[in-house]
């Protein structure tokens, strides 16, 4: 497995002060940690009394730092040590006590001090009342950090106090996106990728669609990866039953969602199990098995939505298909990178049915003139492979030409 985190080895400080919001900073140092950096998690006095650094220690395997005047600390890794060690320190949450002594380099304990000694990259998450939030002093040390740090939310909504407004602390998972999206010198930094999902519905009747087996999570996986790998990524997904905004539900609203999201689109990937064909008259009333009238069922042609893209004069530098066969499946793969312009084409052999659904996938990529197996793994994982052999090409600006 490639490993394309940008946390991976990274030194991570995890500031956590006092507020409310400490127990999301326990999710939030797993995450990191899962993206594969070593986190120091440095907590202010006040944030013990809300979340215990046997918990920190417990989740990050370090011990965890509060006092600046420890002798024991300072003989190990020193505060000047820690802050030439880190390579971001992110304070989550950042209350505005903190935020203000950070903004004014005022250094009363470990975490300001470290903050004021570092040349790492920064990053705060503030969480605090709405009311907190809005204060002029809190909005001008706000300002001040500005261009010095990264500012991840607040996020508005109720708060723990009943208050509505913002001043929420951003969930983890959108915490170390953010940042792994603007930190990240990968592979897909500043690219531009649009990716479907999941499959189309097709009306029949008020209450029936054709439809596929499609569950959206390999695109979903990918969608994500590319996120983490720093590209700017649009999602059209079909109906799904994942966690996702809102999707487009018929072939015809998925293939107007794709184009109109083509402009300057560096990559593109097809994986949306988009159905070939829809009825060619959706009944506004339930048809009737009594009168048979399903068997009268005319089917028309959907448009290739992959094909047009390829042959699109917004063509992306890259445009890659998914494959799902039953039989002959190098074959049957390399068939549609040919007939539909593509430059590669993700081939999954379906079948046992068995891919559909599940977290875990295999499948091959398979080029004009050659194939690479990717190691079978979680569909995450294999969304890892996959950019890892694509994002070079993407660097050289290999692609098959339009003419089909
Ligand atoms: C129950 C409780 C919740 C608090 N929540 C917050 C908060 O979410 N944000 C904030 O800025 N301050 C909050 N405070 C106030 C801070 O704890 C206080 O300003 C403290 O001095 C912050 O210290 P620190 O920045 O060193 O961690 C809260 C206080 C209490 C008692």
């Amino acid at each position: 497995m490639t490993q394309i985190s940008w946390f991976q080895n990274k030194h991570i400080v995890l500031g956590v002060t006092g507020g409310i919001a400490c127990y999301k900073a326990c999710e939030l140092a797993r995450e990191l940690g899962r993206r594969g950096a070593v986190v120091q998690v440095v907590m202010t006095k006040t944030a013990t009394a809300f979340v215990s650094a046997l918990t920190f220690q417990s989740l990050t395997g370090r011990e965890v730092k509060v006092s600046m005047l420890d002798p024991k600390a300072e003989a190990g890794m020193g505060h000047i040590e820690l802050a030439r060690w880190a390579d971001l320190i992110l304070v989550a949450p950042c209350t505005a006590n903190t935020m203000a002594l950070l903004a004014r380099g005022q250094a009363p304990d470990l975490l300001s001090t470290l903050w004021a000694a570092a040349t790492c990259e920064k990053a705060v998450a503030p969480a605090m009342n709405q009311q907190m939030w809005e204060h002029p002093e809190t909005q001008a040390n706000l300002e001040r950090l500005f261009g010095k740090a990264q500012i991840i939310g607040p996020d508005s909504g109720i708060q723990a106090c009943g208050d509505v407004g913002s001043g929420r602390m951003s969930e983890a998972l959108e915490i170390a996106n953010t940042l792994e999206a603007t930190l990240n010198r990968g592979p897909l930094a500043a690219r531009r990728v649009v990716i479907t999902a999941g499959p189309t519905h097709e009306p029949v009747d008020p209450v029936r669609y054709l439809s596929n087996r499609s569950s959206g999570k390999m695109g979903f996986a990918l969608a994500e990866v590319a996120n983490r790998l720093g590209a700017a990524v649009t999602l059209i997904a079909g109906p799904v039953h994942l966690e996702a905004p809102a999707g487009v539900e018929t072939a015809s609203d998925m293939h107007a969602a794709v184009h109109s999201a083509l402009d300057e689109v560096d990559l593109f990937v097809g994986a949306a199990a988009v159905c070939d064909m829809r009825p060619t008259f959706v009944s506004r009333q339930k048809l009737k098995k009594s009168k048979n009238d399903l068997s009268q069922l005319i089917l028309t042609e959907n448009i290739d939505i992959i094909h047009s893209v390829a042959t699109s004069p917004n063509r992306p530098s890259l445009v890659i298909g998914f494959a799902a066969e039953t039989e002959r499946v190098l074959e049957h793969a390399r068939q549609k990178l040919t007939t539909k312009s593509l430059d590669a084409v993700i081939a999954n052999c379906v079948a046992s049915g068995e891919i559909f659904g599940q977290d875990e996938t295999e499948a091959t990529i398979v080029f004009s003139d050659s194939d690479q197996k990717l190691v079978p793994g979680t569909k995450s994982e294999v969304a890892q492979e996959i950019f890892a052999t694509l994002s070079p090409l993407l660097a050289k600006g290999i692609r098959n030409e339009p003419g089909i």
